[in-house]
Order: C-alpha cells, then structure tokens, then sequence
C-alpha cells in the first residue's frame, strides 16, 4: 500500500465515522484546508519531474474527490440523524386545546350610550359635550333654577369649596348645562345630544353619586311639539326594540321647560316580571319639554325667532329597563363576573343598518 493510499484510507475511514458536524469540519480542515495533509502534497508536486508530477497530481485530486464526496455523505447522514432528533424531541401536539385567549367586553353603560347615539345619529342628531365641573351659571341660573328654587335643594349637589369672589364651582348635577353651552356656542338649527357622567350626593340600591345622563336639544324656527312627541315615540321603539310600543306622554314642571312632560312607557308587571310593551302599567323613563323661552334668551336665543325641544334621561335606568338588571350598584362595582354576565361584544358597535 502506498502512501496516498493509506493516507486515503485513513481520512475516509475518518469520515465514515465523524461522530457530529463540528468533527467532520474538523477533518475536512485537516485534509483540505489551506494546511492540510492533501493541501501540502499537492503543494509538494512542483518539485517533481512531468511524468511524476502527472501521475501524482491524478491520484491526489482522487483522494480529494473521495474526501469530499466521503464528507458530503457523512454530513447528509449527521444532519438527517439531527433532524430526526429535533422532530422527536419538538413534537407538537395538535389535539392540544387553543390556549383561551382574553376578550374584554364592553360596559352595559358604554353600550347604551353607543345605542343612543346610532339612534340619535340616524335621526340627524350628532353629540356635544361639556365639562364635569360646572359653574353656577351653566348648571342652574342659564336653565333658569335660581338660588332660592326648589329644584336646587332638591339636586343634592356637590359643592367645590367657596372661590374669593364667593362663587362656588358644582359637579353637574345633570347634562342640561350642555344645552346652556351648545345654545351659547352654535347658531340655531341645533340638534344634538348629549350623553355624560353626572353627580349627587346619594347613595342606595337606585342611586348612586355618579350616574350617567343624556340630554337631547332641539332648536329650530318652527319646531313644535309634535316634533318632540314624534322624535321621543320613535326613540323609545327603536331603543326597546318594540315596534308598537304604548308611549304616554304626561303633563309635568321643570324649570328649563315650558310646557314639561314625562313620558311613560307601557308594559306589565304581573307576578313582579317587568314585560316591556305589554300588559297595562306604565313606567316612567324620560323627562321633555318646550325649551322655556327664559332660557333661550339666557343663552342669547331670540326667543320671538327660535323655538324648540329637549329631554333628558338616566342611562343606567334605561340599561337596566332593557337588559334586565335588577341593582344598579354593581355597574361601579368592577366585579368581573357581573361584567361578564352584562357585557358586551366589542367590535359590534351598535347600528340602526345592522339593528342594536
Ligand atoms: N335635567 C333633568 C334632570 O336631571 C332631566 C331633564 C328633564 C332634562 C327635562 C331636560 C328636560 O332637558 O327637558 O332630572
């Protein structure tokens, strides 16, 4: 055996048994590389005669061919073997249960209020709004509740600490100070509402500090009652979703208002199950008017031009009417499984097109 041939056998045998990649890098570096034993030889044959150096040169490059096609063999094998390894040890299960993905849902109050407004909005109404923190002006003087009125006792309001002028600042008792602020910024016609937190100091199963109103405004040349009754019957059937739903309306004093009314909805409470639309009891769900010509010209309104509706009413009180809910402390509660009972879908905002 010559050399090259034990030298050959050697490196293939080598090969053969490279027992991973980085071994066989190894082998392939010392036989091929820049100083490796086939590199050297083959450096070597410059000092050879002709014949010599084209015998030579031939079985080197066979020894080279071998080596490498010896290597590419054992590392198609090692890499196969690693595949096979991976596969076994990263097996994934696909009869394994989707792990639960958490879905938020959407608040009973918010959902309401998205009710309002695709109602409203179909109606042409579009939404105003205004701050929290109201002075004495917007909240009761513009609406034309004086210091001595009834009304105000009655509101249970919040007061901010006394400024040097003697004034105070209030939390809104209601989101009529909204009307004050669109009538004050917006040139008639006006027709908008307003939805928004509003706050008194009371607390019980139906009352709580905070609580959400929305307003309705309506102010044109001639707008007259029967557009408040049209606007306020439709409101209620298309919120209730009763298409002949009894809706009442009955004579009643706020200050803001001139005539006022409350309107009632009918439905039955037999065996103490509210029924909505039927049966003969009548519930009581909003309050309305004919803006008072006092407050038009409060806000810098011409009275003798411009008249007009509005309206008011408890979201929470309409939310519990609608879906049933019979306390009205858990919607501030953050209890998760109330809110998992009462919530809604998200990505459903309500449509008037697709129905609430
Ligand atoms: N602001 C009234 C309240 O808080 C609700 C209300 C009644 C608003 C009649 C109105 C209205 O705009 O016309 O009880």
């Amino acid at each position: 055996m010559t050399d090259l041939d034990s030298l050959k056998s050697e490196l293939l045998t080598a090969a053969h048994a490279a027992p991973d990649l980085a071994a066989l890098e190894a082998l392939r570096v010392s036989g091929l590389g820049k100083k490796g034993r086939i590199t050297q030889l083959m450096k070597g044959l410059g000092g050879l005669d002709p014949e010599a150096r084209k015998a030579q040169g031939q079985a080197l490059n066979l020894v080279k061919d071998a080596l490498q096609s010896a290597i590419e063999a054992r590392k198609a094998e090692l890499e196969e073997v690693e595949l096979e390894r991976r596969l076994a040890e990263e097996s994934l299960d696909v009869s394994l249960p989707a792990r639960p993905r958490e879905v938020g849902l959407v608040h009973p109050i918010s959902q309401t209020m998205e009710e309002l407004v695709a109602i409203f909005g179909e109606m042409g109404f579009t939404v105003a709004e205004g701050p929290h923190i109201e002075d004495d002006f917007h909240n009761f003087d513009a609406l034309n509740i004086p210091p001595e009125h009834p009304a105000r006792q009655e509101m249970d309001t919040f007061y901010f600490p006394e400024k040097p002028d003697g004034s105070r600042m209030v939390l809104r008792t209601h989101t009529s100070p909204v009307q004050v602020r669109t009538m004050q910024s917006t040139k008639p016609p006006i027709r908008v509402i307003a939805p928004g937190r509003t706050f008194r100091a009371d607390h019980d199963a139906t009352h709580s500090p905070m609580f959400h109103q929305v307003e309705g405004l309506v102010i044109d040349e001639s707008t007259h009652m029967g557009h408040l009754k049209g606007t306020l019957i439709e409101f209620c059937r298309a919120y209730f979703g009763v298409d002949d739903l009894p809706v009442r309306f009955r004579p009643s004093y706020f200050p803001f208002t001139e005539p006022s009314a409350e309107v009632d909805i009918g439905c039955s409470k037999k065996g103490g199950q509210l029924v909505i639309g039927a049966g003969d009891d009548w519930l009581e769900i909003l309050g309305c008017g004919m803006v008072n010509p006092k407050v038009l010209e409060n806000c810098g309104i011409d009275s003798s031009k411009y008249q007009g509706f509005a309206f008011g009413m408890g979201i929470e009180r309409i939310a519990m009417l609608k879906y049933g809910m019979p306390d009205l402390r858990p919607f501030y509660d953050s209890d998760i499984r109330w809110l998992r009972h009462y919530g809604f879908v998200p990505l459903e905002t309500p449509s008037m097109v697709r129905g609430l």
